[in-house]
């Protein structure tokens, strides 16, 4: 059962769920914060994320277990296989995962996971466009939607139930851990692997996913695990 919390508006809902948790409120072990529009969402590295009422998904989900960083990765599997059902036969074949937890349709991103951690559990933000048909011009190049790629509009609402429920399903069958298996399931669909990386001023050929969630990446010669930052790959936004 899912304790939905769903707000009007708000600044940015992992904010609202870090409050929450800091206020000791008791709170149900499946929680969702869920807001129609969010007035200064937060991305990843410190970055802005914009979204408009009605045409993107703003939502937090509460995990409960002990933060571990490899829970990006496992949250990253959950959304896309949500995203692969929700897009059916014709169109799944299109997503994909840029490392960490990107979530892509061909070369543009369709949806972004920021994860925070807290003594207490992982705060998992998920923005994903919906019906949006254009974009600012900052990101019209790199951004894309459901809409955009299936030709149909959603209602974000039923999309956050159907996310939340795969999420919170991956997350507790692995107790919070990027296990083995996790990583097996992971790694056919991170677009990284096998093409040029660029990271922290170095480049090379990705390889893998090492056991705690990094990015295994083969530069002249020697192997490095990069595990946080931004990484580039050709080809892709
Ligand atoms: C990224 O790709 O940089 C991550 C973007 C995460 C955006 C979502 S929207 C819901 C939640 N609340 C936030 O303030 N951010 C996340």
């Amino acid at each position: 059962m899912i304790n939905l919390i769903c707000l009007e508006q708000v600044d940015s809902t992992n904010t609202y769920a870090k409050a929450l948790l800091k206020s000791g409120e008791p709170l149900c072990p499946y929680t969702v914060i869920y807001a129609k529009e969010q007035t200064a969402g937060r991305g990843r590295l410190g970055r802005e994320w914009h979204s408009k009422e009605g045409q993107s998904l703003c939502m937090s989900l509460i995990v409960p277990y002990h933060h571990k960083p490899g829970i990006t990765l496992l949250c990253a599997l959950g959304v896309h296989k949500a995203l692969e059902k929700i897009c059916g036969e014709t169109h799944r074949e299109k997503l994909r995962i840029k490392w960490p937890n990107d979530i892509i349709a061909g070369s543009k991103k369709l949806c972004g996971i920021l994860v925070e951690g807290t003594e207490k559990a992982s705060i998992i933000g998920i923005g994903i466009n919906l019906n949006s048909i254009d974009f600012p011009q900052d990101i019209a190049h790199k951004a894309t939607s459901l809409k955009l790629m299936t030709g149909k509009d959603s209602e974000p609402l039923e999309i956050a139930k159907a996310v939340a429920e795969e999420v919170f399903s991956i997350t507790d069958m692995n107790q919070g851990n990027l296990t083995e298996d996790a990583i097996k399931k992971y790694s056919p669909l991170c677009a990284n692997i096998s093409r040029e990386v660029h990271f922290g001023g170095k480049k090379g050929i990705a390889v893998g996913i090492a056991e705690d969630g990094s990015l295994a990446v083969m530069t002249d010669g020697s192997l490095e695990k990069v595990s946080f930052g931004e990484v580039t790959v050709s080809g892709i936004y």
